[in-house]
């Protein structure tokens, strides 16, 4: 149980230099509330104080019991589960469940769980109409957006978000469509005929099918690439309050179908930024080129004139733990592929950057984007596909998100307030 502000012993004291006046302010869990701040007013018709926080640096918009994160000591959990722990041992169907119902599925859980998804992975067929009428070059993640967003026509019923068995056909719905809406946008870009989904293989397995079969009767998958598939999905799946599940919260929070809202989050997450980080890494690495190119290419970094791609990030500020099991998977995933040119060139850049005082003292270590895109690429998916992949795996964390958040009796249609700067009233001559 949260505690109350009533029940709170804790206090902030804030004196207003203005105005002499010193006030009360209840802290819960370590914050106060920005609302509080009101009551301190340097007359009965001041607006009252706000709280300025460009970018949401320092503030929580919301209660949350799904993902836990101390990104100065490298921490991320699930539901409280260490990745640790989850990332070697748990199907991504599993980390879906926990994320979605905060408790690992039993046997039987799983196994209704399963059969719920894969029944719901083919799409409706007028939809592969609507990714036919992409142009050959369109961004698979421009394709994947849209494709998001057309998904709410087909169900309009999704509209009904306040009814638990309608919201449970969309999560499942959206769980189950999304690698093949992703495999079909990539199969229209390579000008190939659709691969329907296989149910009997994993959910990563049946990725892999829908993005290679070729003319064989039944795909298998590698396991070691299926196996590496898998634990991808599974650091990606959430990461708490990001840009893009900020995006779907938001979206959310005005009560639209989580079709719409799940577009947006797709929409945030594609900046280069965010979730088109892993792409950018790989366009880095090509146009380095090669191994001797570095220390000139780390030397404009330096100067500012760009950023190195897949370093750094907002919370973890000492190193991401996903990077670290990451590279794990990278070195099996390199034992079937063989090791890509651009490998090397990424350990490079990696060694010289961890050894370089502007990334030690600006705390810039890689992040799991860093190493994503390059087992993504090894395995031979295409650099426009990785901020795709990115998505399929965040789906569940977005769509856990969303409903925690409708489900918060807290929470209202998100509106942030501003500090105006422009002109006073003036006037047409
Ligand atoms: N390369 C070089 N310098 C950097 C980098 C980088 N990748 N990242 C930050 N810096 C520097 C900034 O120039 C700034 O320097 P200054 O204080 O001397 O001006 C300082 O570090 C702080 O940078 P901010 O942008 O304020 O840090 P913030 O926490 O806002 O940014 C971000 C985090 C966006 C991830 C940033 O590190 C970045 O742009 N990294 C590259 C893109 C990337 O890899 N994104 C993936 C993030 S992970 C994910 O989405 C899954």
């Amino acid at each position: 149980m949260a505690e109350t502000a009533e029940a709170s012993q804790d206090r902030l004291t804030v004196t207003d230099s203005r105005t002499g006046r010193s006030y009360e302010l209840p802290i819960v869990d370590g914050a106060i509330r920005t609302l509080d701040l009101r009551q301190i007013k340097v007359d009965p018709d001041d607006f009252g104080m706000m709280a300025y926080d460009p970018a949401f640096q320092n503030t929580a918009s919301c209660r949350s019991k799904i993902t836990y994160i101390d990104g100065d000591l490298g921490i991320l959990r699930y539901r409280g589960y260490p990745i640790e722990e989850l990332a070697e041992s748990k199907s991504f169907l599993e980390i879906s469940y926990l994320l979605l119902n905060g408790e690992l599925p039993t046997p039987a859980a799983l196994e209704q769980w399963t059969a719920e998804i894969t029944n719901h992975t083919f799409i409706h067929e007028s939809i592969k109409h609507f990714i036919d009428g992409f142009h050959h070059d369109a961004h698979p993640m421009g394709m994947l957006v849209s494709a998001v967003a057309a998904l709410s026509t087909f169900y309009p019923e999704a509209k009904q978000i306040r009814d638990p068995a309608t919201r449970h056909r969309q999560i499942v719905r959206l769980i189950a469509k999304m690698p093949t809406l992703a495999a079909f946008a990539y199969r229209h870009a390579m000008g190939l005929y659709y691969a329907y989904p296989d149910d009997d293989l994993s959910y990563a397995g049946n990725f892999l099918n829908m993005m290679w079969r070729a003319t064989e009767l039944k795909y298998q998958p590698n396991p070691v690439l299926e196996n590496a598939l898998n634990v991808l999905l599974v650091l990606h799946a959430d990461h708490e309050q990001n840009c893009s599940t900020s995006t779907m919260r938001l979206v959310g929070s005005s009560d639209a179908d989580p079709y719409t809202a799940m577009s947006a989050a797709c929409a945030a997450l594609y900046g280069p930024l965010h979730g088109g980080a892993n792409e950018q890494v790989l366009r880095m690495l090509q146009a380095i080129g090669s191994v001797q190119n570095i220390p000139d290419y780390i030397r404009r970094v330096k100067a500012g004139e760009f950023r190195l791609m897949g370093f750094g990030h907002r919370v973890y500020k000492n190193f991401d733990p996903r990077a670290q099991l990451i590279k794990k998977v990278a070195d099996q995933v390199f034992e079937v592929t063989g090791r890509s040119p651009l490998l090397d060139i990424a350990l490079e850049v990696e060694r010289i950057a961890l050894a370089d005082e502007y990334f030690i003292d600006h705390k810039l270590y890689p992040n799991v984007d860093f190493y994503s895109g390059i087992i993504y690429l090894a395995m031979g998916i295409p650099v426009e596909m990785f901020p795709v992949l990115f998505a399929i795996g965040r789906t569940p964390g977005w769509l856990a998100h969303w409903e925690e958040g409708l489900l918060d009796p807290e929470q209202k249609i998100g509106r942030p307030r501003q500090l105006y700067v422009g002109p006073e009233t003036r006037h047409l001559d």
